[in-house]
């Protein structure tokens, strides 16, 4: 087996630093190709809202991101206390992003005040609601899962998010300036920890073990990747709408990035990965029975 024979002399193959640069190599690659419309960098500086309509895709944007950061809250104290609760090294990564995002979740929360007039917090908790219905337990049932579901929120995510910084028109200034200073570089740091921590337990696997826990976690991306199909075309979607991001070609451009970080973490050449499901492959009548919103297709 070809596969294999790469995976067990090829140690080599997982042998790279991960981080902010790289990804930024790997976005450009994959953008150019998928992509070419979007510039490396931003070419005009984003406004604030002018009017009630945009103050209010502006708010929208805030509870989906105080929700998203919250219910990580939830999943990560949850593994703490169950699936890691004898490994301290990977506790401590957990808790910096259990506090890092809950800070986050916060800054949304005081944003949806400050632009709204009004509390946040109700549907900010509806919203938290609605991602434990789209996934169960299911980012709680193995080590392999939590793993894929990191992945999926912190490290594929990341393909909307350079999307959004290179050509987003309509942002709320001051979370404009917390991201820059401080968000980013927080999630900067998830990313690294949670991919340093795989890393390590691979590299010192057996070769048997190394290929059966590649597997588990691709199956495990996959199933997160079948769940949250319509959840994440609705960010892209909700994205657009608050900021004129610029979406062309976004199911290819996602799909792109997030083969080539299941390559590099798991150490395979993108024609070794297993086909994967695409983000415009979503089983609609799931998702209409999990949605609490109403939705017209
Ligand atoms: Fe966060
Ligand atoms: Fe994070």
């Amino acid at each position: 087996m070809v596969q294999s024979a790469r995976l067990d002399s090829a140690d080599s193959a997982l042998d790279f630093i991960y981080s902010a640069e790289l990804e930024k190599e790997i976005f450009d690659r994959v953008s150019a190709h998928y992509a070419p419309h979007l510039p490396p960098a931003r070419l005009n500086p984003p406004r604030d809202a002018q009017t009630p309509e945009e103050r209010q895709g502006l708010i929208d944007y805030a509870i989906w991101n105080g929700s998203h950061d919250l219910f990580i809250v939830q999943v990560v104290a949850r593994g703490i206390s169950t699936l890691f609760k004898d490994d301290t090294e990977f506790q401590f990564a957990l808790a910096r992003q259990l506090g890092d995002d809950g800070l986050h979740a916060l800054a949304s929360r005081e944003r949806i005040t400050a632009l709204s007039g009004s509390d946040g917090t109700e549907r900010i908790a509806a919203a938290v609601r609605h991602h434990w219905q789209v996934l169960g337990d299911f980012p709680l049932s193995s080590w392999q899962a939590f793993l894929a579901w990191e992945l999926h929120f912190e490290h594929h995510i990341l393909a909307r998010l350079f999307v959004n910084r290179r050509s987003s028109q309509i942002v709320d200034l001051p979370t404009r300036d917390f991201a820059e200073n401080r968000i980013m570089p927080d999630e900067e740091y998830h990313r690294i920890k949670i991919t340093e921590w795989w890393l390590r337990k691979l590299k010192s696997a057996s070769f048997a073990q190394r290929e059966h826990w590649v597997g588990e976690v691709l199956e495990a991306d996959e199933k997160l990747q079948r769940l949250l199909g319509g959840y994440l075309r609705d960010s892209w979607a909700l994205n657009a709408r608050a900021s004129g991001i610029d979406t062309r070609n976004y199911i290819p451009l996602y799909d792109g990035w997030r083969r080539e970080i299941l390559a590099l973490l798991t150490g395979r050449s993108i024609a070794e990965l297993p086909s994967l499901t695409s983000l415009a492959g979503v089983d609609r009548e799931h998702e209409a029975a999990l949605s609490p919103q109403p939705e017209t297709v």
